[in-house]
């Protein structure tokens, strides 16, 4: 963590460590979390949410680059620095906790994240050799894209939501509150073929190499962001 150096992306300032505990000083956003503005605020409409979740697509662009999944992004774990939201600068990812390099043999915590903005592949997992792809982050981003229009989660809600997660069971025709969003609006170009289905799902290291300087775009310049622009 002390090796990241992003503006989209929380820093860490410094670790003091104790007999029995570890004191871990980070940079601090007065501006709270996501999902507490949205619980304050409202709904974003689509232009507000197209460019949150750009800022928050080039954090994990850079978390990829280093080969490092973040896998508990969230509302909750996205912050701002102060009010001003739709400012680039004022927007980070948080909670590194469940972090992990792809690249290790056996993660730490292979299941892991949170039920609902888990990727179905890591919900799915059985073992702990198991591995999954960088790509897993863009499911969870999918997931608070759909949670900051909508205010739900994409599914059905009829069954348990961890299976519902893990099945990828998805939902778009119901609530009555989305039926506005324009038609390149996100689940017809980036949601419901680019984010939600592990085969489709847009990776910033594998999926773009006619993009290779700059990966983070192939996501950033789909559909549903080019039409903010
Ligand atoms: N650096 C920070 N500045 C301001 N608020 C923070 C900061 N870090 C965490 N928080 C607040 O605490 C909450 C939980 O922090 P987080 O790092 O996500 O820990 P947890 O592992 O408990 O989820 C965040 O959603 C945010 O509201
Ligand atoms: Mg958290």
């Amino acid at each position: 963590m002390r090796a990241i150096d992003h503006i989209n992306l929380i820093k860490l300032d410094s670790v003091y460590e104790s007999v029995n505990s570890y004191y871990i000083i980070l940079e601090l956003f007065s501006g709270g979390n996501l999902r507490d503005y949205i619980w304050q605020n409202g709904l974003l409409n689509e232009r507000k949410a197209a460019n949150l979740i750009k800022n928050v697509l080039k954090g994990v662009s850079y978390l990829h680059n280093q080969n490092i999944m973040h896998r508990d992004i969230k509302p909750e774990n996205i912050l701002f620095r102060t009010s001003a939201i739709s400012d680039e600068t004022q927007v980070a990812i948080a909670d590194l906790g469940l972090a992990t390099f792809n690249s290790e043999q056996k993660y730490i915590f292979p299941r892991c994240g949170t039920p609902g903005y888990v990727a179905p592949e890591i919900a799915a997992v059985n073992n702990s050799n198991e591995h999954y792809e960088l790509k897993c982050d863009l499911y969870s981003v999918g997931v608070t894209l759909f949670y900051v229009l909508t205010g739900r989660l994409p599914y059905p809600g009829k069954k348990d939501l961890m299976k519902e997660n893990r099945e990828c069971t998805l939902e778009f025709t119901k609530a009555e509150n989305y039926c506005n969003f324009s038609e390149e609006g996100f689940f017809f170009f980036f949601f419901s073929s680019k984010i939600f289905f592990a085969s489709k799902r847009l990776d910033f290291k594998i999926n773009l190499p006619i993009r290779e300087k700059n990966r983070c775009q192939g996501s950033i310049e789909s559909q549903f962001f080019l039409q903010f622009k």
